[in-house]
């Protein structure tokens, strides 16, 4: 195998030099901050050899005056070594500062692409870790890793120089020593290897923890939970301690190991030299120039063992960084895609299959044909598929089988961006940013006027609960708006939809009870939101269902009606009548639907039960 390519199989040098894009836009400065910390290593060497000189003619020869330039030359050289330090501290904090922004950003545009089946399958404090921690602790360590190496290396080679200058003889000595120290560490890296990357794991988990206490803090204090939560902190954090004290187990050997071995070379010197000493093969200035600079070089080897946890924490997060860069979106444009331009005739579910884990099918071969400006309803049993059913339209996830179809184009032959364009999907969980009510409308579209935004809210049935406000649309709602009420929140993500004015609408109700007025206004602004669109509505409410074209009746993941409701009223013992009669109206004889909207319009109270097909408890 050639130089060459062992050396881009080492995986050190490997990812270092895959960082190289990151520094390339401002690399003057980082050769700079690099260039900047050779003279402040080799500067030592000069102090370890002006001691030749001093001792020979003051210590042995009693001259004072000969040597007198000499102070004057340590603080001379210490004060411009100090000046470079300081340089190249400022220097470096901005390379390292750039550097990370320039990794950070990449890897949060990597974050963004990623599909959400990759989200299903990580942890909210994984993400922290892996994508803004590990940049922190690898640009770091990458740039404190290069400094430290190239000024040891220098200082290195500038005190090898001046032991060798003083006495060849001894220097060898100190070389094998020197090469003895060393090898502990290449057998210290592999043992913390595994360590390292456990506490990152588990860092991880502390930090989902914290996010799970904040988001989750209602049903902590409603299921007075706060004991368990304690205790399963607590234990986790005495499994970080665990791996930390495994981890100083071994490496904390290290220093004194070294600094055992080192303590032999310096006896080995001092016996030997003053051998050579007394035999004149050196002078008393030779010696001790050559002890001090050999101090000089062993004093870092020292400390190596604190280090090396560090350097290898950030090689490993450059390692994993990397492996985050490798990873390609499994929802991607082709190349020739094509760009939706609105839909013209029809949509079309062609056989379509999908599980989320291999093994355990969610969907089986759906085929439903919905034609522009329809609505259609998709009700049926809880975890049944109507909501996966629905998330595969805008390309949350790909169909295992089948395709689905836009004017005759599969989904996945189109750009997602355009695709996306033209779909408004409002979820069951409606998520909502911080920031104010205007903020998180106008994600609808961010060009739109004050004009659009007005008949948004008003389309929502906003209107009277933004005019109710001190600050109106400016008024902040609170990390996923927990300042405002359910309804009030479905309203918003209704509006952000609205403004989005798209051609598809992907509508999955919330089935959260809501009282009855604000049931009503919501189904208000759903029904101003379904017109002259293509919807898809997973509902939950009657009236919406019976807004709808037709319904689909999905069940344990398969379409097995399909038809509108006084066309699955007529099925015996289909499953949409089922859903209808035995969960809201027992007492109610299968063949009189009609009696039910007569009973909706007079009660109050049986209209909100009815209202809601609660799914859920099926
Ligand atoms: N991200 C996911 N990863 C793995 N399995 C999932 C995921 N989301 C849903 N499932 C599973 O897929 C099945 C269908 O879920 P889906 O959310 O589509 O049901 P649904 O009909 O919308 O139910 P509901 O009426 O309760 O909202 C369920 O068994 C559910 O556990
Ligand atoms: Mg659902």
């Amino acid at each position: 195998m050639s130089l060459r390519s062992r050396l881009q199989k080492n995986p050190f040098i490997h990812n270092y030099s895959r960082m190289w894009p990151f520094v390339k836009p401002f690399w003057k400065m980082a050769l700079l901050s690099l260039v900047i910390t050779l003279p402040i290593g080799a500067l030592d060497a000069t102090v370890a050899l002006f001691l030749k000189p001093y001792t020979d003619l003051v210590i042995v020869d009693k001259d004072i005056t000969s040597p007198w330039y000499i102070p004057l030359l340590i603080v001379g050289f210490t004060f411009v070594q100090g000046s470079l330090i300081f340089i190249s501290a400022f220097v470096s904090t901005y390379v390292g500062g750039k550097f990370s922004i320039a990794v950070k950003s990449k890897l949060y545009a990597k974050l963004l692409s990623l599909q959400p089946a990759y989200f299903d399958s990580i942890h909210s404090g994984t993400v922290a870790m892996r994508f803004s921690s590990d940049a922190d602790t690898a640009c770091g360590g990458l740039l404190i890793g290069l400094k430290t190496l190239l000024t040891r290396v220098f200082s290195s080679i500038a005190l090898i120089g001046v032991l060798f200058y003083n006495s060849w003889h001894l220097s060898i000595i100190a070389m094998l020593i020197l090469v003895l120290a060393l090898t502990p560490l290449a057998y210290v890296k592999k043992l913390i290897k595994k360590i390292v990357a456990q506490n990152i794991l588990l860092s991880a988990s502390v930090t989902t923890n914290y996010n799970e206490t904040f988001s989750g803090n209602r049903t902590i204090t409603a299921y007075n939970l706060q004991e368990q939560r304690a205790f399963n902190f607590k234990s986790q954090m005495e499994t970080v301690f665990g791996l930390s004290m495994r981890l100083n187990g071994r490496t904390a050997w290290l220093s004194p190991a070294m600094h055992f071995i080192i303590s032999i070379g310096l006896a080995l010197a001092v016996s030997v030299g003053s051998w050579l000493i007394v035999s004149e093969t050196i002078t008393a200035g030779n010696f001790v120039s050559f002890i001090a600079a050999l101090l000089m070089l062993y004093t870092p080897l020292k400390g190596l063992g604190r280090t090396i946890v560090s350097v290898q924490s950030s090689f490993l997060a450059i390692e994993r960084i990397f492996e985050l860069f490798d990873m390609e979106p499994t929802i991607q444009d082709k190349k020739d895609a094509k760009k939706l331009e609105g839909i013209q005739k029809n949509i079309v579910f062609d056989k379509v299959s999908f599980f989320y884990n291999e093994g355990k099918p969610v969907l089986n071969d759906i085929n439903l044909h919905v034609n522009v400006g329809e609505s259609i309803a998709i009700v049926g049993n809880s975890g049944g598929g109507k909501s996966t059913l629905a998330s595969l339209l805008p390309r949350f996830y790909d169909v295992t089988q089948g395709s689905i179809k836009i004017d005759g184009t599969d989904v996945r032959d189109i750009s997602t961006h355009s695709l996306r364009d033209n779909i408004s999907v409002v979820f069951q969980d409606n998520f909502l940013f911080s920031g104010t009510i205007r903020d998180n409308i106008m994600q609808g579209n961010q060009e739109a006027s004050e004009e659009m935004l007005t008949q948004a809210v008003q389309s929502a049935c906003l209107c009277d609960f933004i005019e109710s406000l001190e600050l109106g649309l400016d008024t902040e709602i609170g990390e996923r708006g927990s300042l405002l009420s359910g309804g009030q929140k479905q309203r918003v993500a209704i509006a952000r939809a609205f403004l989005k004015n798209a051609p598809i609408i992907v509508l999955d109700e919330a089935t959260s009870a809501l009282d009855n007025k604000s049931e009503k206004i919501v189904q208000q602004a759903i029904d101003n939101l379904m017109k002259d669109r293509t919807v898809f509505v997973i509902a939950h409410r009657l009236s919406t269902i019976r807004n709808a074209d037709r319904i689909a009746v999905i069940h344990e993941g398969q379409l097995v009606e399909l038809d509108n409701h006084d066309g699955l009223m007529k099925i015996t013992n289909g499953q949409y009548r089922q859903l209808y009669e035995m969960q809201f109206h027992p007492s109610l004889s299968l063949e009189k639907p009609k009696e039910v909207e007569e009973n909706n319009d007079d009660n109050v109270n049986a209209e909100k039960n009815e209202n809601i097909i609660s799914t859920t408890s099926v």
